[in-house]
């Protein structure tokens, strides 16, 4: 099958912005790869909607002790129900002043590589920079690989 197009939902969370600026970036990333993703902060992100995406990319920040923050507990929970056939990423900001550096990245992505077909993760310091932006390249390609490999479809370079 040639020209699939997946539906891509990415949903973040994020209490002073560093987060919603990766989120953009990935967000771009994809788009220069020929995708169309649906960006959502998780307030405004229906969790029943999880199923109707071929790929679900997570955006979260760390909380104390290298958590998840609350407000994406309700995501974490609905992401572990998913079957084996979700591809999904997860990508996040902290400060390597804690001892749990983007701990809330790792936690998702064990939890992610248990219960769906984990493509790739990635962290930034604080504040994504422009420098960041070969990295969210590199992570949108390694989503969609991982999806074209997955569903024996290929993507054509603007599908
Ligand atoms: C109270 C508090 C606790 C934090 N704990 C951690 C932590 O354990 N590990 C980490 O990497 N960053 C930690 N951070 C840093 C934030 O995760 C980091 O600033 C992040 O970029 C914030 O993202 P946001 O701007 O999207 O909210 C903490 C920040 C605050 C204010």
């Amino acid at each position: 099958m040639t020209n699939y197009k997946p539906i891509i939902a990415i949903v973040y969370a994020s209490a002073t912005g560093h987060t919603e600026s990766l989120a953009q970036m990935v967000a771009d990333a994809l788009v220069r790869q020929g995708a169309q993703p649906d960006v959502f902060c998780v307030k405004e992100f229906d969790l029943t909607e999880l199923c109707c995406y071929d790929i679900v990319v997570v955006g979260t920040y760390t909380w104390m002790n290298g958590e998840i923050p609350k407000q994406l507990h309700g995501l974490f929970e609905a992401m572990e129900q998913q079957d084996k056939t979700s591809i999904t990423g997860v990508f996040g900001t902290g400060d390597r002043c804690f001892a749990t550096y983007c701990g809330a990245v790792d936690l998702f992505r064990d939890m992610l590589h248990a219960k769906t077909i984990l493509a790739a993760t990635l962290k930034v310091e604080q504040m994504p920079s422009a420098d960041d932006r070969m990295r969210c390249d590199a992570f949108a390609e390694s989503v969609l690989t991982k999806y074209s490999h997955h569903k024996g479809v290929t993507l054509a370079a603007n599908f």
